[in-house]
């Protein structure tokens, strides 16, 4: 949750911060702001609300500097106003700071503070750092900022700057991320690469525990107690196109028609088509440590969960391995059991989600074998775990996440077949078959997007209901999930995913002509089950949906309307029936004009408990 941006070159800075601020939106965007230095005076400039309107702000009233830095907010303390937008200031003016992250001990610190003789301006936890490094100011900045968070208690990314010492921003790390982009004669620092990638493919990501104090000439890395650290650079190969919305209305419908080739780039090199092997040598566990594992526990929130439910089918029907999936937030604060023959499986898109990390950190203590399943590379969650399965996905903007779904089931998929070899659960001939339905559901995916008309056009028919509810079964129940979730996040309208047999045990009961029935009908084992299910709808006047092979002429007498997709292995299901789910919601979003990429109460990384 929020962003932090921050420049020093020759460029002009506020353009850099303000197109920075824009593709950080996503973390974020009930209030934005920018602090910039002009021959040593800071000036400040925030907002209620987006960047767009920031940047209208200043262009109505421009500001120069040489450096600055930026920041996008999702209201943790204090409500979204322009006062408890960021940037924050100390008494005098000369300090400020921009902040990710929650300040656990602003309270007590704000109390001492205050006592102290200092005066508050606004209602967040941030602005305590402000007054800390006032407090602590004597010569240099960076000692200050070290002082400083000797005392902070939560979990920041900050990135400070003041006119007592010019020409430097600095920037400190214990928990939410923080990249430092190198650039010629310019650097930056920012919560994510994507603002950098314009400028730079130099980037440095800072660990708990580490400052850069970054100037135009050059950036020096240290510890909290000031010993200068040597970091290693990473070169990014993600290029500036894949930020942009190339064409599409949204970048939520660019990531949905994406879905084939992050498919097959996750798929790519990891799998052979003449032995039927699954290549993982990457992940860095080896085969020796997988072949004891006796259970997994998948770990994750949102769509990610959904994946990992999905994934628990995957794992148990092909690799034999019983599987539980669990909400992070949940898990985390219970007594699990756990031992060192337990594979840990966190998914993540984002690799920062707070309650997925913190869980991560809890299980290590019983020692399992962990696993992260991530898109975002070098991210604070596969840094923690032994090994990382990437999901090749490029970067995903929309809050909804869609494309990085489909690279989940991908990774799933690869690391149960994988599983499955390295325990003997599975025969060459069976990979084989396993292999080429996945290799096939790419072509498949795009088959099902060039319906995407109409799917729109059927969704148009229920752009004004209220209540929806998705049903399914088996290995499509959780697509029921991810579809009701989808509808909810960006139409607004409420919707439920329910598993079709549990119905009649209560849901049933708000059926009506104002409740209409998404249902996953592929034919699998289950068909003749959610048959039923559909049947104990109809006769209560319900209205029903299905999404359903093309070639199940069935089903057409038995619901409202069909949404076909090809037939394909009933286990990989999810990897089809969730596309048209995905156009579904979005269509119906984008006809009720709803901010689409940018649904209302949301951030994209969920950085704070
Ligand atoms: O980055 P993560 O995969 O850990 O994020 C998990 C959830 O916050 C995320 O999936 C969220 O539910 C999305 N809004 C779903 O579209």
């Amino acid at each position: 949750m929020c962003g932090i941006i921050g420049y020093t070159g020759p460029k002009s800075v506020v353009p850099i911060l303000i197109e920075g601020l824009k593709k950080l939106e996503y973390r974020g965007y009930d209030s934005a702001g920018v602090a910039v230095v002009n021959k040593s005076k800071i000036q400040v400039r925030r907002v209620k609300g987006k960047i767009i309107g920031l940047e209208k702000n200043l262009k109505l009233s421009p500001l120069n500097g040489s450096y600055g830095v930026g920041h996008t907010r999702w209201a943790t303390h204090g409500r979204p106003c322009e006062e408890n937008a960021h940037p924050h200031q100390d008494c005098t003016g000369s300090i400020v700071v921009v902040h990710n992250g929650i300040i656990e001990n602003y309270l007590p610190l704000k109390q001492k503070l205050k006592e102290e003789g200092h005066t508050f301006c606004t209602e967040t936890d941030t602005e305590v750092i402000a007054h800390l490094v006032e407090k602590y100011f004597q010569s240099s900045l960076e000692e200050a900022v070290q002082q400083a968070v000797q005392e902070l208690e939560g979990a920041y990314a900050i990135a400070v700057l003041s006119t007592r010492d010019l020409g430097k921003i600095v920037a400190a790390k214990d928990g939410p991320p923080v990249v430092v982009g190198l650039g010629d004669k310019e650097n930056f620092v920012s919560s994510d690469i994507n603002p950098l990638l314009n400028y730079t493919q130099k980037i440095v990501f800072l660990e708990d525990g580490e400052m850069a104090v970054i100037g135009t000439q050059g950036v020096k890395f240290c510890d909290f107690k000031g010993s200068v650290l040597e970091k290693k650079v990473e070169h990014i190969t993600w290029s500036p196109l894949m930020i942009e919305k190339g064409g599409f209305k949204h970048f939520m419908l660019k990531e949905i028609f994406e879905q084939p080739q992050v498919v097959r780039d996750t798929l790519k090199g990891r799998i052979s088509l003449d032995s039927g092997k699954i290549c993982l040598d990457e992940i860095g566990i080896t085969p020796e440590s997988l072949k004891d594992i006796t259970r997994a526990v998948i770990i994750a929130c949102g769509t990610s969960y959904h994946a990992g439910l999905v994934g628990k089918y995957f794992l148990e029907t092909i690799a034999r391995v019983p599987v539980d999936v669990e909400f992070a937030s949940e898990y985390r604060y219970r007594e699990f059991i756990l031992d060192e023959k337990t594979l840990v499986i966190v998914i993540s898109q984002s690799g920062e989600t707070a309650d997925s990390l913190a869980a991560l950190r809890a299980v290590k203590e019983k020692n399992p074998v962990s696993l992260a399943i991530c898109n975002v590379v070098n991210s604070s969650i596969p840094r923690e775990t032994d090994g990382v399965l990437y999901t090749h996905a490029g970067p995903e903007i929309g809050v909804a996440a869609t494309k990085t779904f489909s690279a989940q089931l991908a990774a799933l998929a690869l690391l149960a077949l994988h599983l499955a070899q390295v325990k003997g659960k599975i025969n060459e001939k069976e990979s084989l078959s396993f292999i080429e339905s996945l290799q096939r559901i790419p072509h498949k995916m795009e088959n099902i997007l060039n319906q995407a008309k109409s799917i729109e056009e059927l969704a148009l028919e229920f752009v004004s209901f209220s209540h929806f509810l998705y049903l399914g079964r088996g290995v499509n129940f959780p697509v029921a999930l991810e579809g009701a979730l989808k509808l909810k996040e960006i139409s607004y309208i409420h919707a439920e995913g329910y598993p079709g047999g549990e119905m009649k045990h209560g849901p049933i009961a708000l059926i009506d002509e104002k409740m209409p029935t998404m249902t996953i009908v592929p034919r699998d084992g289950v068909y003749e089950k959610m048959l039923s299910n559909i049947s104990e709808i109809k006769t209560r006047d319900g209205y029903i949906l299905a999404v359903a092979f093309e070639d199940d002429e069935e089903i057409k007498e038995k619901v409202d309307k069909v949404i076909p997709i090809p037939s394909v292995h009933p286990l990989f299901t999810p990897f089809l029936a969730t596309l048209p789910l995905q156009l579904f919601a979005y269509y119906i979003a984008s006809k009720r004009g709803a901010d689409v990429d940018q649904p209302r109460n949301l951030a994209k990384s969920v950085t704070v408990e």
